[in-house]
């Protein structure tokens, strides 16, 4: 069992907030900040000199984010946001076929499909979720793709992927997946899940801060070049990187091919170090210990007899959010600020997003001050 205590320790944040709102924005912990001021360092005393540590880190990174999805290292690209690669894996798609997605999703996983004209069909939500049977229900001959988040940002509703995936790989349909809402918080697993494509940043659950962002790409589709040719291309994407030819395009077969102009290495690095520290704590700990907090989080809301939006009848469809309704939302979450008590206002409430170095003490407090203020 994690000590969950020391822990706490490794985030400063915890000093001076209430922090509930890793679902917008996480602290980054001690070791994350430090890797990356030691890349200033470095390239503040060195100039270039280091650039093939800072190559080779940012491979053992690769191999890092992949062993974490559950992917292999050519299939991880890196990218700097979730919409990046969102607008990667449209250029790619949106021509094949029209597309599923639906009313809750975040502006990242659908403007970049719209942005390509796609043929669009959006499912609507019920009590929060979006349900396997809906989405089956509006596949036609056209359809290709079906777009989702693994978990909802103004809901919390975790869907089901290994089970949607059942549904995707009968009918032929890519499963494009958006997991910035869960990557770092829950259990996820690309091959478990049957995932072809997924897109995710780095400033919410996995620690690591703006700038840097994740693509995955099934193998078999990187093999077939002519099919899936990125929308831009660079030097860096080359099979041979240090080749510099204008002549011909000489594509990398990996993911790799999705990286544009000279890496940004600071990132890079704290996402490595923010894997590494979320690995050694374990992330079906770091599940349980979330779950755990959200569940006193909604005892502590039933005490007052508000609303919850957040969908919480079975266990495999909760997250580390939780939504309640409010009507003066925006007010209310400025109020709690003011005591610097940090939750967001989404959807058609309050969210509260308590991550495993949260404690019972931090609901409580928020608790507290919520009977007062509602
Ligand atoms: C589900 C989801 N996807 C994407 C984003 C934003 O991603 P990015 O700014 O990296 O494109 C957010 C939140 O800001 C989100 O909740």
């Amino acid at each position: 069992m994690p000590r969950w205590d020391r822990i706490r320790d490794d985030f400063p944040v915890t000093e001076k907030y209430t922090y509930l709102s890793n679902a917008a924005i996480s602290p980054i912990p001690k070791q994350v900040l430090e890797e990356s001021l030691k890349f200033y360092q470095e390239l503040s005393e060195h100039g270039g000199a280091f650039w093939e540590v800072w190559t080779e880190k940012m491979e053992q990174t690769r191999d890092i984010y992949a062993k974490f999805i559950h992917a292999h290292r050519d299939e991880v690209g890196f990218t700097h946001s979730t919409s990046e690669g969102m607008n990667i894996i449209a250029h790619m798609l949106s021509s094949k076929g029209s597309v599923i997605s639906n009313e809750l999703e975040f502006p990242s996983s659908i403007l970049p499909w719209l942005n390509r004209d796609a043929d669009m069909i959006f499912v609507r939500p019920k009590k929060g979720k979006i349900l396997k049977e809906d989405i089956a229900n509006s596949i036609n001959q056209n359809t290709k793709t079906v777009v989702v988040s693994h978990v909802q940002y103004s809901t919390g509703w975790r869907q089901d992927l290994a089970d949607l995936s059942e549904l995707t790989s009968e009918r032929g349909l890519y499963l494009v997946v958006n997991p910035t809402q869960s990557l770092g918080a829950l259990y996820f697993n690309v091959r478990d899940f049957n995932i072809d494509f997924m897109a995710s940043n780095g400033h919410k659950w996995i620690l690591s801060s703006f700038g840097i962002g994740a693509i995955y790409v099934k193998k078999e589709y990187l093999e077939d070049l002519e099919r899936f040719k990125p929308p831009f291309y660079s030097q860096l994407g080359q099979k041979q990187r240090e080749i510099f030819d204008n002549k011909k395009i000489n594509m990398s077969n990996t993911a790799s091919r999705f990286e544009l102009g000279s890496p940004h290495f600071s990132n890079i690095l704290s996402l490595k170090s923010a894997i590494e520290y979320i690995t050694k704590i374990g992330i079906e700990q770091i599940e349980k210990r979330i779950l755990y907090l959200t569940e006193h989080l909604v005892e502590k809301l039933r005490e007052f007899k508000v609303e919850i939006i957040s969908p919480l009848e079975e266990e495999k469809g909760r997250s580390g959010i939780i939504v309640f309704k409010e009507r003066n939302a925006q007010e209310i979450v400025r109020k709690l600020e003011r005591r610097r008590i940090m939750v967001s206002a989404r959807g058609d409430g309050i969210r509260v997003s308590p991550h495993f170095y949260n404690n019972e003490n931090d609901i409580d407090k928020l608790a507290s001050e919520l009977k007062y203020l509602i």
